[in-house]
């Protein structure tokens, strides 16, 4: 009789396992992501990584960690956003979308090593084309070895020979382990590969990071599945359109997870941007309507951008709302405050709104700078360029306090900002600052000073 091969199916989204094929996923209630993969393990033995060692309970008291050492890489925001440095025997995971830089980045942190050997193993690109890209970047490295392959015992063979400090993986998505029957990229294979990385991770000591990939249509596993398994998460994002590249920490083991780097692609690479205020507002000589200065806090770190608004009369029988960087139910929200608490005519006409940069604001302070900005251009007033604004609106019109104020004014002061325009509820230490701050309790105080 032909043996049966053992199947189950999982859902592409989530990875949650299930003996029969279902809809709806019960877990993540998505449609139609279930697939049946093969779960059988091949009793070979002497596939993936082998643990060594056998652990047994000890008093927390006994468990030293002095020797826990951090790697501070060349680069100061990959530095930054992992908390203070690599940690050995971490396992970190970089998620992003096709062609937003991952593996630019991560070869790039992996060819300016200057004193750890790392090994950079590429399941997607041949060593050719790992060369070309190492040109652009044009660094050189003595440490850095390249390795083309995609099974994991292949890659652990290597691995004892070598012995790198660090290891990354491009990507999870293209290796497998021969000790599994599914294909690369479904989700027992990354779960599989990524704990055979992990024991390999937690017994030597060695800092593993992992490429992962998000695919719109979930057609293969995107990372959800794998955060809870690792220590870190690190998103990299940015619009393509633009220069500018946001690495976010999405979870930190090791360190607070509101960190944010910002990087500037270029045609050599990818480069520090060690003050993103000073690149995200455009110079100008003449003030210009519709243009508004925010003080935010991406992260932990305080941040300058510019709203940029345009207001006309709708052409056709709609009017149209969009808002780039900036959730536009939120933007509707305002509008409907200054239509009903100050009076403004804005229903029948269009509005854009744009934060400069291609950057996604989420911060809720930044609600003043953008009324301000579109009746800036709604009334074809320009604000004073020195004049920066950090309050978030309720629906009664009235300026909310925001969070560490402080914060926020010192950036405004740094850049040169006259003026900051700030909530009356936000209370202040009394520390001194070299910048007038006005406060406001309604928006309909501001705009009296503004138009
Ligand atoms: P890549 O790292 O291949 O993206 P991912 O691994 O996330 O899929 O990034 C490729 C993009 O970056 C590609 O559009 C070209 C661009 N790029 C530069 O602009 N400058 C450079 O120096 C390099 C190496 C790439
Ligand atoms: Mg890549």
């Amino acid at each position: 009789m032909a043996k049966k091969i053992k199947t189950a199916f999982f859902c592409q989204k989530c990875g949650i396992q299930s003996p029969k094929w279902l809809g709806k996923c019960p877990s993540c209630s998505e449609w139609n992501t279930f697939v049946e993969e093969h779960t059988a393990k091949k009793e070979t033995g002497k596939d993936g990584y082998i643990s060594s060692t056998v652990n047994h309970p000890k008093l927390i008291s006994e468990i030293d960690y002095s020797n826990e050492k951090r790697i501070i890489t060349n680069d100061k925001e990959l530095n930054r956003v992992l908390g203070g440095g690599i940690v050995p025997g971490s396992l970190i995971l970089l998620g992003g979308d096709p062609g937003i830089g991952k593996s630019t980045l991560l070869l790039q942190f992996s060819l300016s090593s200057k004193s750890k050997k790392i090994l950079y193993v590429s399941g997607e690109e041949s060593e050719k084309q790992i060369k070309m890209r190492a040109e652009r970047i044009n660094k050189d490295s003595n440490h850095c070895f390249i390795l083309t392959e995609t099974s994991t015992n292949n890659i652990f063979k290597e691995i004892k020979k070598l012995q790198p400090d660090i290891l990354v993986i491009d990507s999870i998505q293209t290796i497998h382990t021969a000790s599994l029957e599914s294909t690369p990229g479904s989700v027992s294979q990354i779960r599989e590969c990524t704990s055979e990385l992990i024991r390999y991770a937690k017994e030597t000591g060695t800092a593993v990071f992992l490429i992962g990939h998000i695919n719109k249509d979930g057609a293969i596993a995107g990372p959800k599945v794998l955060e809870h398994m690792v220590d870190t998460v690190l998103q990299f994002e940015g619009d393509r359109n633009y220069i500018y590249r946001i690495l976010r920490t999405v979870k930190n083991r090791f360190g607070s997870a509101s960190e944010l780097g910002v990087y500037e692609m270029s045609q050599d690479g990818l480069r520090e941007v060690s003050n993103p205020s000073e690149i995200l507002i455009s110079e100008r000589d003449t003030p210009t309507s519709g243009v508004g200065i925010a003080a935010t806090i991406e992260g932990a770190r305080p941040l300058l951008v510019e709203i940029q608004s345009l207001v006309s009369t709708a052409v056709y029988g709609n009017p149209q709302r969009s808002a780039t960087g900036f959730d536009t139910k939120r933007m509707n929200m305002l509008l409907a405050v200054l239509e009903k608490r100050c009076g403004f005519k804005l229903g029948a006409k269009d509005v854009f709104l744009n934060i400069t940069g291609g950057i996604k604001i989420n911060d809720t302070a930044i609600d003043l700078a953008v009324v301000c900005s579109i009746l800036s251009s709604d009334q074809d007033i320009s604000l004073d360029t020195l004049v920066c604004f950090a309050g978030e609106i309720g629906l009664s019109g009235e300026i909310r306090a925001v969070n560490r104020i402080e914060n926020r004014i010192k950036e405004a002061e740094k850049l040169g900002y006259k003026k900051i325009i700030i909530s009356k509820y936000n209370k202040l230490s009394g520390a001194k600052f070299n910048i007038e701050i006005q406060k406001f309790g309604k928006i309909e105080e501001v705009f009296r000073i503004l138009f």
